[in-house]
């Protein structure tokens, strides 16, 4: 049986994935007004993505000898596009730095550091995702490149 600690931090990620699930089709629920048609839909994706990785970690630690939990953490929500985007901006750092973790945590075990290394690729492209939609907004300069030159 594989070591309990990376058995138990394996759960901790599976929780953070079922938040995602929850806390990802619940932003998509309830955008509304004309941005719902662009972000409904990429809300759902996340939510997907998550739930992808879940069913992913969920498979491994069964055959690892653990258990999967099926439990998640309080979800974040709002109305206010810019908030969902900062708190996205965090779930997707923290699977980063959980993902990150998790590697070193699985040492030698080439196969399983691949099998982490592949949804980390995933967790960063959510941070840089997140961290782009948040320059697009009016107090950052990101919005007239030409002015960070002149
Ligand atoms: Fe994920």
């Amino acid at each position: 049986m594989a070591d309990q600690i990376l058995i138990d931090h394996l759960n901790e990620i599976l929780k953070h994935e079922w938040t995602g699930v929850a806390q990802y089709s619940q932003a998509s629920f309830i955008t509304e007004g004309i941005w719902r048609e662009v972000y409904a839909e990429k809300f759902l994706g996340d939510a997907k993505e998550s739930f992808g990785h879940a069913r992913l970690v969920g498979d491994k630690i069964v055959a690892l000898g653990g258990v999967p939990v099926a439990t998640r953490n309080e979800i974040q929500q709002s109305r206010d596009l810019q908030e969902v985007f900062t708190f996205s901006l965090a779930f997707e750092a923290k699977a980063v730095e959980m993902y990150s973790k998790a590697i070193e945590l699985a040492g030698d075990d080439k196969p399983l550091v691949v099998f982490l290394e592949d949804i980390l690729k995933e967790e960063q492209e959510g941070v840089d995702e997140y961290t782009k939609l948040l320059r697009n907004s009016n107090s950052s300069a990101a919005t007239n490149p030409t002015l960070k030159t002149a």
